[in-house]
């Protein structure tokens, strides 16, 4: 028997566990309704957008260093209220979509997700940015911001509320359980990891912005330690996220504490081939078959008490 790959979170059902990760195809409608047409895929989460338009910065912005991407994109999106107009024009679409919002304020997280609530499935609020000046990381390190954020955009809707943390804080934990006083509903860790790479030639930073977040497969056991963390912390969904490459790094995810796993850089080292999904979900079908297991949820967690 084809054990269940279907999971419960955050009050949404997704066909898999596995979600297209914000900034990966997430970008324009006709990549969201794509994306949405691949059995694997159970969710999908659109680029981050700001309350105030943002050109992003100079190129250089990425940089495949082998072992992970290192960028500094600077959130480039048109502003949430130009952002609504597009996502208005999906119609029908057969997965749920999380619109990632990155507020600098109590008052910004309100009004985005007011204005955004009837085109959306739910809100990721991307608290966790490492490299952008009043947003991101800058708020989403200190527990009060996070508290102040979180409990604005909860009075404002009832759809699923997801948090993305970050990893460059002293304790994740302290940071989690301030999103969950606050009442989201799950928490998505991990985002990148702030970083430099130095052309040394040139003798001087590759990114225009000098600092950029590293993802991929150098970040891989970060996310994993931190998911474990949270697992034992809190009692909310984590939605792991950092370097799911194949199915053995889906699988270590959900053993830590992932009910769901976002993928984000391999879909960028495969240019863009949805393949890679479907063959993350086949490997997961088999390692549920091979261990006796009927449903992906029966290994949520599993990591913790053997
Ligand atoms: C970027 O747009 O520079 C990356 C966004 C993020 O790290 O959240």
């Amino acid at each position: 028997m084809h054990p269940k790959m279907s999971v419960k979170l955050a009050g949404l059902v997704l066909r898999s566990p596995l979600i297209v990760a914000s900034g990966v195809l997430g970008s324009s409608t006709r990549l969201i309704k794509k994306v949405s047409e691949n059995p694997s895929v159970g969710a999908v989460v659109t680029k981050t957008v700001t309350y105030n338009p943002r050109p992003g910065y100079e190129n250089p912005t990425a940089i495949d260093l082998g072992f992970g991407f290192l960028n500094a994109m600077g959130l480039p999106n048109p502003g949430y209220l130009e952002y609504r107009k597009e996502l208005s024009e999906i119609k029908d679409l057969a997965i749920p979509l999380i619109v990632s919002i990155g507020p600098s304020n109590s008052e910004e997280a309100a009004e985005m997700v007011k204005a955004l609530n009837d085109v959306s499935d739910g809100f990721e609020l991307n608290l966790s940015c490492p490299h952008a000046e009043k947003l991101g990381l800058e708020v989403g390190s200190d527990p009060e911001k996070v508290r102040s954020i979180v409990s604005s955009a909860r009075r404002c809707t009832t759809k699923p509320l997801f948090v993305k943390i970050s990893p460059n804080v002293t304790d994740v934990v302290e940071i989690a359980r301030a999103a969950v006083e606050a009442g989201v509903d799950a928490v998505t860790a991990i985002n990148t990891m702030k970083s430099i790479a130095i052309d040394v030639n040139a003798g001087k930073p590759v990114l225009s912005n000098v600092y950029g977040g590293l993802s991929g497969k150098a970040i891989h056991p970060i996310a994993v330690r931190i998911v474990y963390e949270l697992y034992e912390a809190i009692k909310i969904p984590i939605v792991g996220c950092g370097g799911v490459y194949d199915w053995r790094d889906a699988v270590e995810l959900i053993l830590a504490g992932a009910t769901a796993v976002q993928i984000g850089s391999a879909i960028v080292y495969s240019r863009s081939d949805l393949n890679i999904l479907n063959e993350i979900e086949k490997g997961i079908i088999e390692y549920l078959k091979d261990k006796g297991f009927n449903n992906v949820m029966e290994i949520v967690g599993l990591a913790h008490t053997s």
